[in-house]
């Protein structure tokens, strides 16, 4: 059989590292902002420590193996001699692991004391996130704004993530901004990121919460401060009245068939569900249900089969509508700005 050289498989390598190429800010080698800096620090401490070892190894390794290996005649000269135990070996390789876990273990825990610090509250912006399968619900207590998969950031400022989960274990990560931390049902964990440029970054869920794990994503969405501003004045007076007949037809079916759920506000629902994504503002978020981009097509595909889409979550499908019924509700959610 004719063997395959090595180097068949190393030029392999190059086309499966293409994988790797960052695409809409998803790398945590490209930090964009203080934090996702000073981890991306630690990531190559930790690599070029390891890297130290893996070359000393195979160095000496390489060189054993040629040094000593089995030469014509050698079985005349017999058993070489034998040597058991050598302390000044044994001292050696149990203090240079030594020194090197210290030289990854004091910055690493210094860092990660040093990002756990609450910052001043007064330079800081709070949101509350919620993991729910499979969305996020993000509030901001001291703005009065809420939304859902999408959180908006100002540039050049400290945000403080406090965070926890509505039902199992969930993980927030922004690859390019930091991260990653659990969110836990009953508990509250806290995680300070910052942007320094404006920019759309990608966020996922990084811990397996179930069927739709993978499709748990969710945007950061960093303004220059007085843009956030004036995203922040436009989300506390939501635009939520129906514009035409069709919407207003679309209004009243979201009443009968959404709100319990979700809530539109300022909209005169008796009802503001908090088990799903608030709808508030809906046709200025980018993404549908967090996977999709946000048009017409997509929001219907969404309503007539979000299970097909984003299977195990606890939308149910509404294929007991029909497709006049379907475009009415569209269009009202087109009309909540
Ligand atoms: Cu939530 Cu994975």
């Amino acid at each position: 059989m004719k063997r395959r050289s090595p180097a068949w498989w190393l030029l392999t390598i190059p086309g499966l590292l293409a994988g790797c190429v960052s695409r809409n800010n998803m790398s945590a080698l490209d930090p964009q902002g203080p934090v996702g800096k000073t981890q991306l620090n630690l990531i190559y401490l930790s690599t070029a420590i390891m890297a130290f070892v893996v070359i000393v190894v195979a160095v000496i390794y390489i060189y054993v193996v040629t040094r000593y290996r089995e030469r014509p005649g050698d079985e005349k000269k017999g058993i070489p001699e034998q040597i058991s135990g050598s302390k000044k070996l044994e001292i050696l390789w149990t203090v240079i692991p030594v020194i090197l876990l210290v030289i990854l273990a004091v910055p690493t825990i210094t860092t990660t004391f040093r990002l756990e610090e609450r910052p001043d509250p007064a330079e800081t912006i709070r949101v509350n996130v919620t993991g729910y399968q499979y969305w996020w619900a993000f509030k901001y207590p001291d703005l009065r704004v809420t939304t859902a998969n999408e959180v908006h950031i100002p540039t050049g400022k400290k945000v403080e993530f406090n965070m926890t989960s509505q039902d199992v274990v969930h993980a927030f990560w922004v690859p390019s901004l930091g991260g990653k931390l659990d969110l836990n049902p009953g508990r509250n964990t806290r995680l300070v990121l910052q942007a320094d440029r404006p920019g759309v970054y990608e966020g996922k869920c990084t811990e397996l919460c179930g069927a739709s794990h993978a499709l748990m994503n969710f945007r950061v969405i960093a303004h220059r401060p007085a843009d956030f501003d004036r995203w922040v004045a436009s989300r506390q007076k939501p635009d939520s009245t129906a514009k035409t007949a069709e919407a207003r037809e679309g209004k009243r079916l979201v009443g009968q068939n959404c709100i319990g759920c979700h809530a539109v506000r300022g909209a005169g629902f008796q009802v503001e569900g908090t088990t799903a994504p608030e709808l508030t503002g809906f046709s200025q978020r980018t993404r549908v249900a967090g996977i999709m981009e946000n048009n017409r097509k997509n929001v219907t595909d969404w309503l007539k089969n979000p299970q097909g889409l984003k299977p195990g979550n606890r939308m149910p499908a509404f294929d007991h509508l029909s497709e006049k019924q379907l475009r009415a509700i569209v269009k009202y959610l087109e009309d909540l700005k």
